[in-house]
């Protein structure tokens, strides 16, 4: 399959709105990661992208909206009567509100009941859907203009580092889907915070953190428990975000984190031994993935990373990305 790149004009954007509208696969600018686009409610198109990304399939998608109404078509918890069976979440309502307001368009992703026209495909077969609109104009113009919401998982290979740039989408999974939105290169880094609004607990850490959701709703959040485990290959392992499970991000050379002060005495140990070393000295969430591509490049044989400071939510998050590249290989 020839894939097109797409600039972001609205003659482009229509071009890749028809494509998402007939099942095809777009990769889309976000102010976290770039997105795998496929239409939400096409369990085919689902599918699809889980077959581009080589990912498996009981790892449930991000559905990407335009305008906080869009939630409508994917969850009855906007509606006053929504039906006996969500009674227990008529609250959710004035919370969603609160946070569309305060953080969308932005990295915030909820996670919500679903209806029963999200198909199974989309939601890992949960009965809950991941939601969140993401800050692009381009893409909110290409969701508006498809008719439907987009799917969409980071839209790199599975296991390889995010892509925060237009180019490593071509990098992964050229002739491997439809198009490519080539917008601007990724701001956040990251992959948005997921919430779960029943329960108000952070099943992925990002750039929004449990202070900056607790600030705005006045409600206590908490971090799921299985992130502060390492993954276990162990099939009764269930985290509430099954992506939490699978190796992740990680660069072709072997990674080691080490506290600060040694980092550069690693370095020098391993230089004395003739490797080619790449190594990262205060991992920020900008650079981080883009960095860990470049090491590839270069070919390098060994990467240190320094672990960030712990107790500061924001070092958490990125901490979270540096561990699953590193495979929680701590020195
Ligand atoms: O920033 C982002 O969120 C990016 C951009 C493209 O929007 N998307 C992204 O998607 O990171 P993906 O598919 O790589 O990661 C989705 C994460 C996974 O860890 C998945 O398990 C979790 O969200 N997730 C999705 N739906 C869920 C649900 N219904 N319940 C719990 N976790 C869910
Ligand atoms: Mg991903």
């Amino acid at each position: 399959m020839k894939t097109v790149i797409y600039d972001t004009s609205e003659k482009d954007i229509k071009r890749a709105a028809a494509v998402i509208a007939k099942g095809g696969l777009v990769a889309f600018p976000t102010e976290t990661v770039y997105g795998l686009g496929a239409d939400a409610f096409d369990s085919d198109a689902a599918k699809k992208a889980y077959a581009a990304k080589g990912r498996p399939s009981d790892n449930p998608l991000i559905v990407h909206i335009a305008k906080t109404e869009d939630i409508r078509r994917l969850s009855p918890v906007l509606e006053e009567t929504a039906g006996e069976e969500f009674k227990e979440y008529s609250g959710l309502k004035a919370l969603i509100e609160r946070l569309a307001e305060a953080f969308w368009p932005g990295p915030l992703t909820i996670v919500l009941p679903k209806r029963p026209e999200v198909p199974g495909e989309t939601t890992g077969c949960l009965d809950t859907v991941a939601v969140r609109m993401p800050a692009s104009e381009p893409t909110l113009s290409l969701i508006a203009m498809s008719g439907t919401l987009l799917a969409g998982p980071s839209a790199n290979l599975s296991g390889h580092p995010s892509p925060t740039c237009w180019e490593h989408v071509k990098e992964d999974l050229d002739g491997r889907i439809n198009g490519i939105i080539a917008g601007e290169p990724c701001e956040g880094g990251i992959e948005s915070t997921v919430l779960d609004l029943r329960t108000m607990t952070i099943l992925r850490p990002g750039l929004i953190t449990p202070e900056m959701i607790a600030a705005v709703t006045g409600e206590e959040v908490s971090y799921d428990k299985a992130l502060f485990e390492k993954p276990s290959e162990d099939p009764d392992y269930h985290p509430l975000a099954p992506g939490q499970k699978y190796k992740h991000y990680a660069p072709k050379a072997e990674m080691h984190i080490v506290p600060e002060e040694k980092l550069m005495e690693r370095v020098a140990e391993e230089e004395a031994k003739s490797k080619k070393v790449g190594y990262i000295q205060r991992p920020e969430a900008r650079t981080f993935f883009a960095k860990l591509r470049e090491f590839d490049e270069e070919a390098v044989d060994i990467i240190f990373a320094a672990a960030l400071p712990e107790g500061d939510s924001l070092s958490f998050s990125i901490m979270n990305r540096v561990l699953k590249s590193a495979g929680y290989n701590i020195e």
